[in-house]
């Protein structure tokens, strides 16, 4: 996926996946990932999502990564948060624990930028990424992150011939495949999201599950 494809769905306000409410799995399952208050967490993909507020109430400082200037902007402006520019694409609040968003590719960004991470939470950030993109996704990701840190990863898994992504389809299989070599993986919950939304069933999907994982860096 091309970096101006983003670009021009935040410039043509085509942004459906950004929810109005905090996502009900980080709510229910970030406490498996047992973290202290204080941990640092990676948003890789962040859009402008409100779980970054959610992180930053449970105590944790805030990293967010995003291409798009208009959703890094938006972010400050829609929750009434005062926007420091540290550096030219590094943008932060001066409030306690901090949140800081950095307006780049997330592909670029070099560990020495961001510090030390202890955990990440990845909503539509790897499922928005085309079957391409997702090894060196998760290579960049595994060169960011000591060992130990921990990972909240949520996937969707459905017929990929019914329906374009992004989101795209990522099976069990893959995700076992992608994060193996570098993460202890576990399976928190598996959902079947079809049962009682009339509005993918109506698209013509057959099946949609969404899976949440906790991974921890070896
Ligand atoms: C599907 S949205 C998900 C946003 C957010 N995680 C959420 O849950 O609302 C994917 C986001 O990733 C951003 N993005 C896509 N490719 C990127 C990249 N290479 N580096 C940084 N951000 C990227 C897009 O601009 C978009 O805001």
């Amino acid at each position: 996926m091309e970096k101006q494809f983003w670009l021009d769905r935040w410039e043509e306000r085509q942004i459906g996946f950004h929810l109005p409410e905090v996502n009900a799995h980080l709510r229910k399952h970030w406490s498996a990932l047992k973290l202290n208050a204080g941990d640092r967490v990676l948003v890789p993909l962040c859009g402008k999502s409100l779980d970054m507020l959610w992180l930053r109430e449970a105590g944790h400082g805030v990293l967010g990564v995003e291409l798009s200037g208009i959703a890094v902007e938006e972010f400050f402006a829609d929750n009434a948060l005062d926007m420091q520019a540290e550096a030219e694409d590094v943008f932060s609040s001066p409030q306690a624990p901090e949140i800081k968003l950095h307006q780049s590719d997330f592909f670029e960004l070099q560990p020495e930028k961001l510090g030390k991470i202890q955990a990440v939470y990845d909503r539509a950030a790897l499922v928005a990424l085309p079957q391409d993109m997702r090894k060196p996704y998760v290579q960049h990701l595994s060169e960011l992150l000591p060992a130990g840190a921990a990972v909240l990863l949520v996937t969707m898994d459905y017929p990929q011939s019914e329906m374009d992504g992004p989101p795209f389809s990522v099976d069990e299989q893959e995700v076992r495949q992608l994060y193996h070599e570098g993460f202890h993986i576990q399976l928190l919950d598996s959902l079947d999201v079809l049962a009682g939304n009339t509005r993918l069933a109506e698209r013509g999907l057959t099946r949609m599950m969404e899976q949440i994982w906790k991974l921890e860096r070896k």
